[in-house]
C-alpha cells in the first residue's frame, strides 16, 4: 500500500473511531471516559478570561494577564487549551521551541478537572507536537509539587538537576527539580 494509501486510512479509522465515541457517549454517558471526549486546540485570545482563573486557582504565584499575551506574541511559543464538550476550558500548556529544544512553560488542570487524566493528556499532546521540532524537552518544578513530579515521571521525564532559589515562595525562594526527556527516543 502506498504511503498516502495508508495515511487516508488512518485518517478514515480516527474520523470513525471518534464518530463511534461521541454516539456511545449519547446514548451510553457512563461508557465513555469524559477526558476522551475533550479536545485540544490552539490557545484564543478569547480563552483567557478562563485560563486566568485557573491560574489564579492553581498557583500562590500566578502569570499575570500580560504575560500570557506575551506567550500570544512570541513566535517560538504554542499555546493550546483541553476543552471539554460543552466549551469549558479544563487545562492548558505553554510551550517553547527553539534551536531543537522544547520547554514546558505552564502546564495547569482547572481544580474541578483535576485526577481525571487531563494534566497526563495534556502533556502527551505537548510531547507529540514537540517531537518532530526537537531533540529534548525540558521543565521545571516545585519540589513542593509531588503530584506533578510523579506525572513526568511516569510520562519518562529524567530529573537532571537542581536550580537554586528558582521560585518565588512565601517563605524566600524555592528550588526548581530541571527535568528532561530525550524526544528522539520513544518513551
Ligand atoms: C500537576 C497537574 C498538571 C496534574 O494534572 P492532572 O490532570 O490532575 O493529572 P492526571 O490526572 O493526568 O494524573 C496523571 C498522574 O500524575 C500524578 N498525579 C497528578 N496529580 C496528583 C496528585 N494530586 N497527587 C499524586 N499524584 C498525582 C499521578 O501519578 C497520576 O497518575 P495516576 O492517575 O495513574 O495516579 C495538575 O495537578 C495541576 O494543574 N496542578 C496545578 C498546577 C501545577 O502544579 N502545574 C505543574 C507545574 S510544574
Amino acid at each position: 500500500m502506498t504511503t498516502m494509501w495508508k495515511l487516508l486510512h488512518k485518517l478514515k479509522d480516527a474520523v470513525i473511531y471518534d464518530a463511534d465515541r461521541e454516539f456511545y457517549a449519547k446514548v451510553f454517558p457512563d461508557s465513555v471516559n469524559p477526558r476522551d471526549l475533550m479536545r485540544i486546540r490552539k490557545m484564543d485570545h478569547a480563552d483567557l478570561a478562563q485560563v486566568l482563573t485557573i491560574e489564579q486557582r492553581n498557583y500562590e504565584f500566578p502569570w499575570s494577564e500580560g504575560v500570557f499575551k506575551d506567550c500570544f506574541r512570541t513566535m517560538t511559543y504554542s499555546n493550546w487549551v483541553c476543552e471539554t464538550p460543552d466549551d469549558a476550558i479544563a487545562g492548558y500548556g505553554i510551550l517553547s521551541v527553539a534551536a531543537g529544544e522544547a520547554h514546558i512553560m505552564n502546564i495547569s488542570i482547572s481544580p474541578r478537572f483535576q485526577r481525571q487524566g487531563v494534566g497526563r493528556k495534556m502533556l502527551i499532546h505537548l510531547i507529540e507536537y514537540a517531537r518532530p521540532k526537537a531533540e529534548k524537552m525540558f521543565l521545571e518544578v516545585r519540589p513542593s509539587n509531588p503530584g506533578a513530579i510523579d506525572l513526568y515521571h511516569k510520562t519518562g521525564f529524567r530529573q537532571m538537576g537542581v536550580r537554586k532559589d528558582y521560585y518565588p515562595a512565601k517563605q524566600g525562594r524555592e528550588d526548581a527539580i530541571m527535568f528532561e526527556l530525550d524526544l528522539v527516543r520513544r518513551i
